[in-house]
């Protein structure tokens, strides 16, 4: 954007880029204007947890401005997306990795008690699923308010589309269509239909859900194939959101509307604690044993490039 800005509007676009660095950085004063790039990621299950969840949230929003009807700024998304490609695929060098590893120590120890898990090594399917919970809702607050005016000027000027607009079969003005979003009504959690183009957003992050969802199922094949009945799953959309009406609610991950004194009560059970973090911590450790992999981690399926998982890639004659 700041790129786009400098090339073709003159003065004010290079003020304009500015300003636009300085928001987007961030400082200790200053916090970065979205939640989840703030979030620390101490750790590598973090790490993946982020490539695979927030990178995709880059993935999805590069893709509406691929749409775009300034064509500058649609060829240069394009471009980026090929970029993105990449982070897609690092991810599935890392969760894809820790999950079969994982299910490889519960048929070793013969059990999936957490305590044998961890003590072997290997991070439990139950932490998984916390740091999952945790780095999904903090990235699908990353699409903005469910009800948007800003969203549907963007879409109706042509500044952005939605994803894969061309393979969407409806008129793409969307004047008098609706779309549903989710909100409170007496006490429960109700959907309620609204103009769509006010719900783009939530439209781009249904995209999204969808899109991530699939992965998710990747992982559940390894755990069936090993003989296990645990499944990992996306929380509900309501799910531990800071953005939007649902902010001011508690949500477990089924999607049953709690009270704060249930949710305080549950929270450890489905975001990751400070023993959580402390444990995966732990396991953080060198291993550069040619051929050796850390505990908590299934060597690739192969090498970089193709290469055999023992290549030597870098050699010091
Ligand atoms: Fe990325």
């Amino acid at each position: 954007m700041v790129y786009l800005l400098h090339r073709f509007f003159g003065r004010d676009g290079r003020e304009e880029a500015d300003a636009m660095l300085e928001r987007y950085s961030g400082d200790a004063n200053h916090p970065r204007i979205l939640g989840a790039f703030n979030e620390r990621t101490p750790d590598w299950l973090a790490f993946f947890m982020f490539t695979y969840f927030t990178d995709r949230d880059g993935k999805f929003q590069l893709s509406a401005l691929a749409e775009s009807s300034f064509d500058p700024l649609a060829r240069t998304t394009r471009f980026m997306l090929i970029e993105e490609a990449h982070h897609m695929f690092v991810v599935e060098s890392g969760v894809s990795r820790i999950v079969p590893r994982t299910c490889e120590v519960m048929q070793m120890l013969g059990t999936d008690d957490p305590a044998w898990i961890r003590a072997a090594g290997a991070i439990d399917l139950p932490t998984i699923q916390r740091y999952l919970n945790f780095q999904y809702s903090v990235t699908i607050d990353l699409f903005g308010a469910d009800h948007s005016s800003n969203a549907a000027t963007f879409y109706s000027t042509g500044i952005k589309g939605r994803y894969e607009e061309d393979k969407r079969t409806d008129d793409h003005v969307l004047k008098d269509r609706t779309c549903p979003i989710l909100g409170v009504e007496n006490g429960e959690l109700r959907s309620r239909d609204v103009s769509k183009l006010n719900a783009l957003n939530e439209v781009l992050r249904d995209d999204f859900i969808n899109d991530s969802i699939a992965g998710v199922g990747r992982w559940n094949r390894v755990i069936e194939r090993a003989g296990y009945d645990f499944r990992l799953q996306v929380p509900h959309k309501a799910f531990h959101r800071k953005i939007g009406p649902l902010s001011a609610t508690h949500v477990s991950p089924e999607g049953q509307l709690i009270n704060e004194a249930a949710w305080k009560s549950r929270e450890a059970d489905w975001l990751p604690t400070t023993q959580d973090r402390a444990f995966v911590a732990s396991l953080m450790g060198r291993m550069v044993e040619p051929g050796k992999f850390a505990s908590w981690i299934a060597p690739p399926a192969r090498g970089i490039n193709n290469q055999p998982v023992n290549f030597e890639y870098i050699r010091f004659n």
